[in-house]
């Protein structure tokens, strides 16, 4: 599974073009990214990072992290997934970083989505979906989320997000209409994101493994 991410990871250094930004996501799948961009890191004009970890290794190759206020809309978002559709949507949020992804994703003109084989599915909601929340609000919308999907939230107990807020996880969903799911739950007062990327889904998704494929 790891050679498939590798060659996921060093596919999408393709679409790295001299002078960017280059927008970063988390995960395993994307340290393949990062120690790929490594070797273009005098090409490129740093990076925007979407997690602690991500930073931690972008710095420890050389590589400039450049605040979102302060690099403007980004051409190019690199970032793993944990579950991906035929239409490019996605669940991500399995590290935790899912808030600081969404909002890179958006920032950003092309979203390039690297996953191995294991992630691509039918019907969103396998892995359970994470929805990032203020932890005063954990248990309000907990209901919520039963009341409006059925699924069984579960709190990713000792978990502190790098915005200082908890992780619910629902499971057993089927997520047969993610756009209207993802805009549901964004509406309960103390969710902060969901994990779900319909709306902005991805621009190009790159699948790792002996073949490459890219849709
Ligand atoms: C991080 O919060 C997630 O959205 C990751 O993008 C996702 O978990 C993919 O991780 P791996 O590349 O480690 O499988």
């Amino acid at each position: 599974m790891s050679q498939a991410k590798r060659l996921a990871g060093e596919k999408a250094i393709e679409f790295v073009e001299d002078g960017m930004i280059v927008g970063v996501g988390t995960g395993s799948t994307v340290a393949f990214f990062i120690d790929a961009l490594a070797a273009l890191k005098h090409r490129i004009a740093g990076a925007v990072s979407s997690s602690e970890q991500s930073t931690q290794r972008l710095r420890s190759h050389g590589i400039e992290v450049i605040e979102l206020n302060n690099s403007g809309p980004l051409p190019l978002y690199v970032d793993g997934a944990d579950e991906c559709d035929r239409q490019k949507r996605l669940v991500k949020g399995g590290g935790a970083a899912l808030t600081r992804e969404k909002i890179i994703a958006q920032a950003s003109a092309k979203f390039v989505c690297i996953v191995d084989p294991s992630k691509q599915v039918d019907v969103l909601g396998r892995f359970p979906l994470p929805v990032e929340v203020i932890p005063m609000a954990r248990s309000l919308v907990a209901r919520e989320i039963v009341a409006q999907t059925g699924g069984q939230p579960v709190w990713r107990e000792g978990v502190i997000t790098d915005n200082g807020n908890w992780v619910l996880d629902i499971h057993g969903l089927a997520i047969t209409d993610p756009v209207a799911m993802e805009t549901a739950l964004n509406q309960i007062p103390g969710v902060v994101s969901v994990g779900l990327f319909a709306r902005r889904p991805a621009d190009v998704v790159i699948v790792g493994g002996e073949s490459i494929t890219i849709f």
